[in-house]
């Protein structure tokens, strides 16, 4: 590890000039970004594009830009400071121990090791006049051209420091146009996807909620370049930041039409304060960079998020059956075995107990009492969890629960013992969302609390085996008392409540490191890759209406593999029931249904499409996935999942629109993804009960007849969803 560090640093020497400017270069497989000193020894970021072959080469760049400076300052700095030679968004905004707010950085060293199969470089950047140092790190997956951006913040002045800005990367492209994709979102509606060209000015999404960071926006965006994105081709920079509380990401088209990104914790009343020998570490950004269109994108963060971050990212999942839209809060022993008995008979791995099981003196019969109360609700439940796990283990499925452990409704015990966990302004009256308030995970006694729901559940019942941790509030009247107790600004609030959290999570790993665990936000309120270290999946919607969903799916799948996303099959939407299942089943899939309302035919398919669904999983789950026809674009979606070796690839196909003349596949849909040299049978499957398919099964295709020319699905008024199999042949 040494001697690679070592090598870097005499690349780099050897980069020296006469001037004395120092070359970095972080390199992907196929891009680069490149900084470079001045005489001053500031740091700028004069490259962004596609990696050259000579590394000498990079010195050259700067030159060949003409970018004159103007009142402004200069926008491509590495760390944008603020208060001193430079006028532009700052990436820092400091008040030093002494009360003065200028800062200036200039670089001291950089230092380059290898670390967890990536490479992770770090360049120190200094103020010349006070004690504070910055370090810039990079950490690439060179093979996936994956990037982890983050700042580290030192305190090392007399005393503490206020931080009003801290970003997490300071970007800079100086290619001609850029087309910004980013997503609206709302309750039902989560991340609705919305591209425009970027002018002259900052385009800011954020987020203020303090939890629920893509309830209302998004901190995904896909930036590309020269053109609107394309799915196969054209530069494109996917990412996200990785964090599950506010975020702020300004995208400003500076004077010379080149794009200045700015990403990190939204400073909105986040001021934060460091203590003398104090370090802050933001969070990061994580970005990938493609020039082969979004979908080359996607798959880069994909494999990145399997291999390298998401929990038991290439592990398997369990299919299950949630009581939620079957009962909602209307259940009790009895019914609860009934549906125990149902996902046994239906072949799936596990039952899970949606809310509703709690609360005796607030019972939970409604989402206005009892939330915080987390003993079983003995009138429903009078045997408890055990005799459900029990019902389980008879059934030989496994059994999961729903938790909310971050909040309280004021109708509960919790808030009458302890009304002062809750964040609230003191003077003021309580603003509720779903009738809750949020606990203050800034107090360790809340964590302590959070953590000990979780750690009781399974101390109680070993046997649980799923955990749904949902989230159904924002925070208002954002106050917290510990904070006030312990003489620390109100402004640590949204951050330390946003570390609590992580830190509860982080507990709960140490001790169950395995246990699949669902992000639930009353929909997609959550998923982000600061949580997904903890989680094994995430719900992306309450809205469960298939034809929705393949929008949702779709755009979530600009983002995240199928192996983290939770598809339920539910009640809504009018679909036949085969078309709910193959929607449902491009990620993991589930049930939220009562068979009693359910014909013997639909229970017998249900049965046969687990089955189905077991047999192909590996491919979705664990395999590559191509985007084919985009429902935005077609009145049909169609998308396809590889295997590794591309021996097997499953299709899916969908009609999304049911305009007249507009339901049926004309033309063939072109594969991706699988080898041009081998060839290919192709079979329908997940057919409903009995019916015929109307796919030649016995033609065998090259890859690449199927790639070039396609095949047709054969989507129609009668056929509105096809699953085809491809299986090679020898
Ligand atoms: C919101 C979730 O999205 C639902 O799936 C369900 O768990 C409810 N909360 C329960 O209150």
């Amino acid at each position: 590890m040494k001697l690679k560090y070592a090598i870097l640093l005499l690349t780099l020497v050897a980069f020296f000039n006469g001037r004395s400017q120092q070359v970095i270069p972080i390199e992907t497989k196929d891009f680069s970004m490149v900084f470079k000193t001045d005489q001053n020894k500031r740091l700028w970021n004069v490259y962004f594009g596609k990696k050259l072959s000579n590394l000498s080469d990079y010195n050259q760049i700067a030159d060949q830009y003409e970018f004159p400076n103007s009142n402004a300052g200069i926008y491509n700095a590495a760390y944008t400071p603020s208060g001193t030679w430079s006028l532009s968004e700052p990436a820092i905004q400091v008040t030093h121990a002494d009360g003065n707010q200028a800062t200036d950085l200039i670089f001291e060293e950089v230092i380059t090791t290898e670390v967890d199969e990536a490479s992770l470089t770090k360049i120190k950047l200094v103020d010349p006049i006070y004690n504070l140092n910055i370090i810039l790190n990079f950490k690439v997956w060179k093979d996936l051209n994956v990037i982890e951006q983050w700042t580290q913040i030192n305190n090392n002045e007399d005393g503490s420091i206020d931080l009003k800005k801290y970003a997490s990367a300071n970007l800079y492209f100086t290619n001609k146009d850029f087309f910004l994709t980013h997503y609206q979102g709302e309750y039902l509606r989560e991340l609705q996807p919305v591209e425009e060209k970027l002018s002259q000015g900052t385009k800011v999404i954020e987020s203020k909620l303090g939890t629920r960071a893509m309830l209302l926006g998004s901190p995904n965006f896909m930036l590309s370049f020269e053109t609107p994105s394309q799915e196969d081709s054209g530069l494109v920079v996917l990412g996200q930041l990785a964090w599950s509380g506010n975020y702020k990401l300004e995208f400003d088209i500076d004077s010379h039409q080149n794009l200045r990104l700015l990403a990190g914790i939204n400073p909105y009343e986040s001021t934060y304060t460091l203590n003398k020998g104090e370090s802050f570490k933001t969070p990061s950004l994580i970005y990938t960079v493609s020039d082969k269109g979004a979908g080359n994108a996607s798959r880069q963060i994909h494999s990145w998020a399997k291999n390298y971050r998401v929990l038991d990212g290439n592990g398997d999942r369990l299919t299950l059956l949630n009581n939620w839209e079957a009962t909602y809060f209307d259940f009790n022993e009895s019914k609860l075995s009934k549906l125990i008995e149902n996902t046994s008979h239906l072949g799936l791995d596990l039952f899970l107990l949606d809310d509703g099981w709690f609360g005796n003196n607030h019972p939970r019969n409604n989402d206005d009492a009892g939330l915080g109360d987390w003993k079983e609700n003995k009138k429903k439940l009078p045997n408890g969890l055990r005799y459900l796990v029990k019902q389980a283990k008879k059934n030989d499925i496994k059994f999961g629960i729903w938790i909310e452990p971050e909040m309280v409704n004021p109708e509960s015990d919790l808030f009458k013992t302890h009304p002062e966990w809750v964040i609230k302004q003191p003077e003021r009256p309580a603003k509720l969302y779903r009738n809750q308030m949020v606990l203050d995970l800034t107090n360790p006694e809340v964590q302590d609390f959070v953590y000990g729901i979780v750690d009781h559940l399974f101390t109680e019942n070993p046997e649980i085996a799923f955990i749904k941790w949902d989230c159904n509030a924002v925070i208002y009247n954002a106050y917290s008392n510990y904070l006030n107790e312990n003489k620390v600004s109100q402004n640590h609030l949204y951050i330390d409540y946003v570390h609590g959290l992580y830190d509860v999570l982080k507990r709960i790993r140490e001790k169950y490191p395995k246990v699949p665990m669902m992000l639930c936000s009353g929909g997609g309120g959550r998923a982000d890759y600061g949580f997904l270290k903890y989680f094994t999946e995430f719900w992306p919607s309450d809205n469960t209406e298939p034809i929705e969903r393949i929008f949702l799916q779709w755009n979530y799948s600009f983002f995240f593999p199928a192996v983290t996303m939770d598809c339920h099959v539910t009640h809504w939407g009018k679909q036949p029931l085969k078309f709910k299942v193959d929607v449902a089943s491009m990620g993991k899939l589930g049930f939220d249904i009562d068979l009693s309302h359910m014909s013997q035919e639909d229970i017998q398919f249900a049965k046969q499409s687990i089955q189905n669904y077991n047999g192909f999983k590996n491919v979705v789950l664990h395999g590559e996935q191509y985007r084919l026809a985009s429902p935005y674009k077609n009145p049909f979606a169609s998308l396809m999942y590889v295997n590794n070796d591309k021996s097997q690839a499953i299709m899916f196909n969908f009609l999304s629109s049911n305009r007249f003349m507009e339901i049926m596949t004309k033309r063939p849909i072109k594969l991706k993804g699988l080898n041009p040299d081998k060839h290919y049978k192709v079979k329908e499957i997940n057919l409903y009960n009995n019916t015929k398919t109307t796919i030649n099964e016995s033609a065998v295709y090259s890859g690449d007849f199927l790639m070039t020319v396609g095949i047709n699905p054969n989507i129609t008024g009668n056929r509105t969803s096809v699953i085809l199999k491809f299986e090679e042949v020898n």
